[in-house]
This record gives structure tokens, C-alpha cells and sequence, in this order.
């Protein structure tokens, strides 16, 4: 399996990450219950190993006709792909949703949770993840 060397990102989830065993308890402990929050608090970095290719769902494209903007249809056709989302994990494991995101619709993403991945490239795209723990 080819592996890649990351940056530990506090928003995603590690599958494996609760159940981590290096044979040494202090390190398994930190990594169990201090890992996440002391990076999120900024006060460490850390480095994971990954599997180059991370099985996850990613939304292609998503439209709603101009007359039927500001209506929830957005927020409810994104229902759907959560439960598809979840489907799909319970079936094939995923660690969560990517989508590229057009400029104009960051904040409609954000406000569902997902977060940008490589900060907001505007006007191209922008790299955006949903953890499977914040697919409601
Ligand atoms: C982005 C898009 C799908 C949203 O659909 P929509 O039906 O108008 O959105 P909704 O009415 O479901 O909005 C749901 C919530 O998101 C908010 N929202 C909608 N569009 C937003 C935007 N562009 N930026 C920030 N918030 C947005 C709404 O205010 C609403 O908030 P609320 O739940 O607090 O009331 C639609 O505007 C669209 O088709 N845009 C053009 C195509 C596009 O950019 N698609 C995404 C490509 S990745």
C-alpha cells in the first residue's frame, strides 16, 4: 500500500486513531484523548501516515434552478447526499465527503460543516471535507 506523510488535521476523523497501539501507554494515551484538542489548541503539531488513496464521497456538482433559490432546497438535496453518504460508509467505509466548491457557494458549505481544506481559493474552487462524524 503506498503511504503519504500529512499534517495531522484536528478536523478530520483517523480511523484507527482511538484504537492506535504502539506498546507504549503514555503515547497511546495522548494519542486516544489529548491529540486532537492540543492541536486544535495550537500548542503541538503532529504527522500521520495515510493511505495515499482515502476512500470518501465526493459531491460532483450541485444546482438549484435560479427561481428556486432560498428555499432549503439546497440544504434538503443535501440531505439526501448525507444519507447516500452514510450508506455508502456503513457499505464500503468512507472517512467523509470532499466537494470542490464554487466561490459563491463556501458559505453555503460551511454553514453545513464542512471546512476548507486549503483555505478559500476564490475565484477558483475551493477544497472542502465533511468528517464522517459531522455527516448529520
Ligand atoms: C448553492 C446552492 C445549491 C444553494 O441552494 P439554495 O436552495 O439556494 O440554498 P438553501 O435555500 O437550501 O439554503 C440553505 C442555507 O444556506 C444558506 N445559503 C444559501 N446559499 C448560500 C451561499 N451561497 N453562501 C452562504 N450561505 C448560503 C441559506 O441562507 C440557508 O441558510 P439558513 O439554513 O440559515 O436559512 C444554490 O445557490 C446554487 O444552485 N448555486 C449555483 C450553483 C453552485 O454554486 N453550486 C455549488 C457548486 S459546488
Amino acid at each position: 500500500m503506498t503511504i503519504v506523510f500529512s499534517k495531522y488535521d484536528p478536523n478530520l476523523t483517523y480511523a484507527g486513531q482511538k484504537k492506535f497501539d504502539c506498546g507504549n501507554a503514555a503515547i497511546n494515551k495522548f494519542a486516544h484523548d489529548s491529540l486532537k484538542s492540543q492541536v486544535r489548541k495550537g500548542v503541538c503539531v503532529a504527522y500521520v501516515l495515510l493511505p495515499k488513496q482515502i476512500p470518501c464521497t465526493r459531491l460532483i456538482m450541485l444546482g438549484v434552478d435560479n427561481q428556486y433559490k432560498g428555499r432549503n432546497l439546497g440544504k434538503q438535496l443535501m440531505k439526501e447526499a448525507f444519507k447516500a453518504t452514510k450508506l455508502a460508509a456503513q457499505a464500503v467505509g468512507s472517512f467523509g465527503m470532499y466537494l470542490d466548491a464554487d466561490a459563491e457557494a463556501v458559505g453555503f458549505y460551511e454553514a453545513l460543516g464542512f471546512s476548507l481544506l486549503e483555505g478559500n481559493k476564490s475565484p477558483n474552487p475551493s477544497p472542502m471535507f465533511l468528517p464522517m462524524s459531522g455527516v448529520p
